[in-house]
């Protein structure tokens, strides 16, 4: 790695932000018109959420965003990507909207802006409105127009004070997890319908790009992508298959079409039967940057346990890994911006990037997290290193500003520069938090002309 400092390495200006997710922080799931999502519906399912923990109160940001933008401003982080909860706006998922649910956005991006926090906007992280689930959800082609009609409400309400819109985060994970692998809303295990919903996420994501243009003149577009390295977990051959197949629809099955018109040629012939006439033209529409989101390698092997063939293998033994069982190999994360700069050749922001370890505060109400302060460290080193060998890297956020509901972990897992006190929902920033400030502090510094 580069000894130099990282501010001495940080190409001018660079944008430094935090990002969260609607369902994982903001709560007050029954509150003001808001519908319900198919995580509401999927957290309610025995044994699916550790603990039995749902996202009804969370950090419960829907009422306490104030003293999160506040927290914000502290960090001195220029930008923030948030997600808006499709059925807080459209409780029914298209249809009647509710403005009680607008307004709350309008609050979250004013205080932003007084702030001097760019917000960057974020149409779907994965709260499907259950309504719309009921009708069949992705895997029915209508709800790519559901969806860009709900591109068109944001555009038209925010688009005069929001410029950076995101279509999807992470459409790999939720429909590989969500309809085939097993593991998140809303439960389909079903290869089929893998392909139906990878196709219509694909699908709405062009439709909501034409709206988003033509609604907002000068929006800067993107998606956000799930990027990691799939590796092989042993020697064998059909390991080595299943991580080049698991490879494809990972790293391939959205910005392959997105960007480049084609499906990945391993399951390009499974997909055709779902595929219309010009659907990949309406697919492949110009977008301004590529969001990258990384935490870690796959190791990858051939399994009969779903109807994919693949599953995950342990990583090499000598590798730390995080409180979730990641392997912490920071050379994967200057590999994979390297090879999606080079097929995509996008500008890129690290739209996610950061490690959950159990922190404990202590009675003085300091949080030390060395472990996370060593991954971030690391990262962005990594980071900086990709930059230096050509790659186009724009920006980083980290994951997460706030403790938060981690999906299938609930809160068991703590990702946050702050701790979040779940009983009293009181904001403990973390050392890792001191840490950031001062790192965002001195690139700044660093960006000030010498002469
Ligand atoms: C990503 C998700 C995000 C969070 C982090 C830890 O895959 O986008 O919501 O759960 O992982």
């Amino acid at each position: 790695m580069n000894s130099r400092p990282l501010s001495d390495r940080s190409p001018t200006p660079f944008l430094w932000g935090v990002s969260t997710s609607a369902y994982q922080i903001e709560g007050a799931a029954h509150e003001d018109g808001r519908g319900l999502s198919i995580w509401d519906t999927y957290s309610r399912l025995p044994g699916k959420i550790a603990g039995g923990d749902t996202g009804d109160i969370a950090c419960d940001h829907y009422h306490r965003y104030r003293e999160d933008v506040a927290l914000m401003q502290k960090l001195g982080i220029g930008a923030y990507r948030f997600s808006v909860a499709w059925p807080r706006v459209l409780p029914e998922g298209r249809g009647a909207a509710n403005e009680a649910g607008l307004a709350f956005y309008d609050r979250l991006i004013d205080a932003l802006i007084e702030s001097g926090v760019e917000p960057w906007l974020c149409l779907y992280h994965w709260d499907l409105p259950q309504a719309l689930q009921d009708k069949g959800g992705w895997t029915n082609r209508d709800c790519a127009n559901w969806f860009a009609d709900y591109a068109s409400l944001i555009a038209r309400r925010y688009g005069d004070r929001v410029k950076r819109f995101a279509t999807f985060n992470e459409p790999s994970v939720f429909t590989l997890f969500g309809y085939c692998l097993g593991g998140q809303a809303p439960g389909i295990v079903d290869r089929a319908m893998l392909l139906r919903a990878i196709h219509h996420v694909n699908l709405g994501h062009g439709a909501a790009v034409d709206r988003l243009r033509a609604a907002v003149a000068d929006a800067s577009l993107g998606a956000v992508h799930n990027c990691q390295p799939c590796r092989p977990a042993t020697d064998k051959a059909e390991d080595r298959a299943a991580a080049d197949l698991f490879d494809a629809y990972w790293n391939g099955a959205f910005p392959d079409p997105q960007l480049r018109g084609i499906y990945p040629p391993a399951f390009a012939e499974a997909m055709a039967p779902h595929l219309q006439p010009d659907d990949l033209a309406m697919i492949c529409r110009p977008v301004d940057w590529f969001g990258l989101n990384h935490y870690s390698p796959h190791y990858v092997v051939a399994s009969d346990r779903n109807p994919l063939g693949v599953w995950f293998g342990p990583a090499p033994a000598d590798v730390p890994r995080s409180s979730m069982g990641w392997p912490v190999e920071p050379q994967a994360f200057r590999e994979i911006l390297t090879n999606m700069h080079k097929r995509y050749g996008l500008p890129i922001y690290v739209t996610e990037n950061g490690t959950a370890f159990a922190d404990q505060p202590l009675p003085n109400g300091e949080v030390p997290d060395a472990p996370r302060i060593s991954y971030l460290q690391a990262y962005t080193g990594a980071m900086f290193d990709a930059i230096a060998d050509g790659v186009d890297v724009r920006g980083y956020f980290v994951w997460s500003l706030l403790d938060n509901f981690e999906w299938g972990s609930g809160y068991s897992q703590r990702f946050g520069l702050v701790y979040v006190d779940y009983p009293t929902l009181r904001r403990l920033p973390k050392a890792s938090f001191h840490w950031y400030a001062d790192l965002i502090t001195s690139h700044s510094a660093s960006a000030v002309p010498t002469v």
